[in-house]
């Protein structure tokens, strides 16, 4: 793909976890505890977690993320053979303050400072995302942070995407969204935004509706696709 401006952006929109939050960091944070299971439990855990989104999208029996996110713990402390209580409340609380990829401050900052709108639009619960961008000393940063309980149902339902539009009043064409999340990023992309995948995981491109219009390794890259030099 090529490294061309995106052209008419006038918002950024950000997928949060695994975009701007870094959910592996919860395990990380229980070292002491989980030792060599930190990856395998922040694996299981985002891939339960995610599963269990899509899952109650298509039954129609909507839950919030944090009831989801704890759900999906469960399930994986009891694969990996962990009974411990005192580490599952220290494994969601840290969920309320996840580290940022190093570059993402810096790029927001030179994001906003071009006059862009910047949002954050997620699975989280407004709880959640309060959270962890107050704990990221990054309120202030974005004009909205969306949630899917404004839409009763998760991404990919076009319902999300269409939460940004409405609070930004901008047509989907003028935003370009952010995601590290390859089916997130295809969704985005057949609903009719611009977007930039960033591709931190080195996923796969998904065999899915929409085309992602950029891929990048790191949000660094970003500040020159939506048109600063
Ligand atoms: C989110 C998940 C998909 O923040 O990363 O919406």
């Amino acid at each position: 793909m090529t490294a061309l401006p995106l052209p008419g952006i006038k918002a950024c929109v950000f997928d949060a976890y695994g975009t701007l939050f870094d959910f592996a960091s919860a395990a990380r944070g229980c070292r002491d505890v989980l030792g060599d299971n930190i990856d395998k439990l922040a694996a299981l855990w985002r891939d339960k977690q995610l599963q269990y989104t899509w899952l109650r999208a298509t039954q129609g029996k909507h839950a919030d993320f944090w009831q989801v996110t704890g759900d999906a713990l469960d399930f994986t402390l009891e694969t990996l053979g962990i009974t411990n209580e005192k580490l599952r409340d220290r494994l969601m609380q840290l969920y309320l303050t996840l580290d940022t990829f190093p570059e993402v401050a810096g790029v927001l900052d030179r994001l906003k400072k071009t006059g862009l709108k910047l949002a954050i639009l997620s699975n989280g619960s407004p709880k959640m995302l309060d959270a962890v961008v107050k704990g990221a000393k990054l309120q202030g940063m974005f004009d909205a942070v969306l949630s899917v309980e404004d839409a009763g149902v998760y991404k990919p339902h076009p319902r999300v995407y269409q939460l940004a539009l409405d609070r930004l009043k901008l047509p989907a064409s003028a935003i370009s969204f952010q995601s590290s999340n390859a089916w997130d990023a295809y969704a985005a992309s057949a609903f009719g935004m611009q977007v930039v995948w960033c591709n931190r995981y080195g996923q796969r491109r998904e065999r899915l509706p929409g085309k992602p219009n950029r891929e990048i390794k790191s949000l660094d890259e970003l500040p020159t696709l939506v048109g600063m030099s």
